[in-house]
């Protein structure tokens, strides 16, 4: 629901201070965020994770950098397609999987914000985005069918970085670090969608209230 997913990113946006460098997510959810921080006209420099991103945030007069001249992002404010409250994460349904996760791995903190239909007790609903290299599509297509998923290429969809998505369906993933492990053992397998435990916090917008994971128990 779009107010939750405004909801999430203005809370995630409040942790935001001048002097920050922050990785600039991408997707709807980002989107919201983007508007909510050009609000608080902040002196911090943003890294995008996509064109798309990169594009919306210069027409609100965000400054950016580029990623490879900082010497480390604060914090990226990013969407999720699925997450667990273990904060396993599954994302690339926008296609920016790539630079998302590099930009994730700079940073300090990866806080992400969701609607409340993205809150999963298991990943392997939404099928895991694989991004491969135009050459190896056939054989990571073979490679995934050998590892039981069922897989389609993403029709007309071309990354960043000129790779193919494909979206495997493995069903309920037990394991996600251990499924992320093997994908990105096979030749031609650039990145995929599995995020283990790499956010640090997910604000969720439900019903027009925030939740925060990893909840706190108790008080
Ligand atoms: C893009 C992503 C997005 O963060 C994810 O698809 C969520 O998108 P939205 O905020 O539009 O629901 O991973 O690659």
């Amino acid at each position: 629901m779009d107010k939750d997913k405004e909801l999430a990113a203005e809370a995630a946006v409040a942790l935001l201070s001048n002097g920050m460098t922050i990785g600039l997510g991408t997707g709807s959810t980002a989107k919201f965020a983007l508007r909510a921080i050009a609000r608080r006209k902040l002196d911090i420099r943003g890294v995008p994770t996509s064109r798309q991103t990169a594009e919306l945030a210069t027409a609100l007069g965000i400054p950016l950098a580029d990623i490879n001249q900082v010497p480390h992002i604060d914090i990226t404010l990013d969407g999720a397609d699925e997450f667990t409250p273990s904060l396993d994460l599954i994302k690339g349904g926008g296609a920016a999987l790539l630079h998302e996760k590099i930009v994730a791995v700079r940073s300090r903190l990866l806080v992400i914000m969701t609607d409340a239909s993205k809150l999963v007790t298991q990943l392997g609903k939404f099928r895991v985005p694989v991004e491969v290299i135009p050459f190896a599509v056939r054989y990571v297509e073979e490679q995934l069918a050998g590892m039981g998923a069922s897989c389609s290429v993403r029709p007309g969809v071309v990354t960043d970085e000129g790779n193919a998505v494909l979206d495997a369906d493995f069903g309920l993933i037990a394991d996600p670090a251990a499924l992320g492990a093997r994908l990105k053992g096979i030749t031609g397998v650039v990145e995929h969608g599995i995020f283990p435990g790499m956010a640090a916090m997910v604000f969720m917008g439900d019903n027009g209230t925030i939740k925060r994971f990893p909840q706190v128990s108790g008080g």
